[in-house]
């Protein structure tokens, strides 16, 4: 076993990655900033908290807690945030800590999912869900936004990374062969739950940051009427 190992086994990894929070300043941009530090993205966030109205903000994937502390800060609401690395964990607990509203927990977002649909304080709310939980393999989309839309038929779900049709500048996430983050990959759970899709209204290429696509679904009818009031959406289909 080498040192770094031998160090990480006898410290844990949560609290080196409190240890990478308060001595890696350089590592507090997360994936180049809030949303990828892409502008329009951050405006898109903002208009649908504004048009639609939530209670709650729920987040799979944190990460360092970059896109989690700007949500927060920009609509005041409460943020519940899960990461599956228990050194990003460490890093966003440690960083998150100071907002009483913004709740880290460490595990599967698809078994997270399944419990706060069973937690009552959530239950049945309007909830802006932003799914990030993505880099790698096991792609657990799919089965998030099953849990989303069946438990919370109000919400709304924005999913980053997603291939935007017809917009071959933004940039998707490609794990191979049904693991595309692109409709064909949802087809069947938009299907069977009878979801309706938005797009970015903007081209990427007057888009900032890192330019990854992103799609935003939802269910129940008032809140896809809600949504068509957002200018930087457009419906699809
Ligand atoms: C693209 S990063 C998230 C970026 C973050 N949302 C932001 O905007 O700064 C994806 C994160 O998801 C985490 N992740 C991957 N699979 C996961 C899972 N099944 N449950 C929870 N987190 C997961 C990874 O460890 C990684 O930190």
């Amino acid at each position: 076993m080498n040192v770094k190992s031998l160090a990480r086994r006898i410290i844990g990894d949560k609290l080196l990655g409190a240890m990478d929070y308060y001595l890696l300043p350089i590592l507090k941009d997360g994936c180049g900033g809030p949303f990828n530090g892409q502008q329009f993205r951050q405006r898109m966030f903002l208009e649908l908290i504004r048009e639609v109205g939530f209670s709650a903000i729920v987040e799979t994937g944190t990460f360092r807690g970059t896109t989690t502390e700007h949500m927060h800060k920009h609509s005041q609401l409460p943020v519940y945030t899960v990461e599956v690395s228990p050194r990003y964990y460490g890093y966003s607990k440690t960083r998150l800590f100071r907002y009483g509203m913004v709740k880290v927990s460490c595990g599967d977002s698809r078994i997270f999912l399944k419990e706060i649909a069973d937690n009552h304080d959530l239950a049945g709310k309007q909830i802006f869900f932003y799914l990030d939980a993505h880099w790698g393999e096991e792609l657990p989309l799919k089965e998030e936004v099953q849990t989303v839309f069946s438990n919370w038929p109000n919400a709304v779900a924005m999913i980053d990374d997603f291939k935007v049709p017809g917009d071959e500048e933004y940039l998707y996430d490609d794990y191979g062969e049904n693991k595309r983050l692109c409709l064909e990959y949802l087809a069947d759970v938009i299907r069977h739950l009878g979801l309706s899709l938005f797009f970015p209204s903007r081209s990427a290429r007057f888009e900032s940051g890192g330019k990854h696509g992103c799609v935003v679904i939802a269910r129940s009818a008032a809140i896809v009427q809600k949504i068509h009031g957002v200018a930087t959406l457009k419906p699809y289909g």
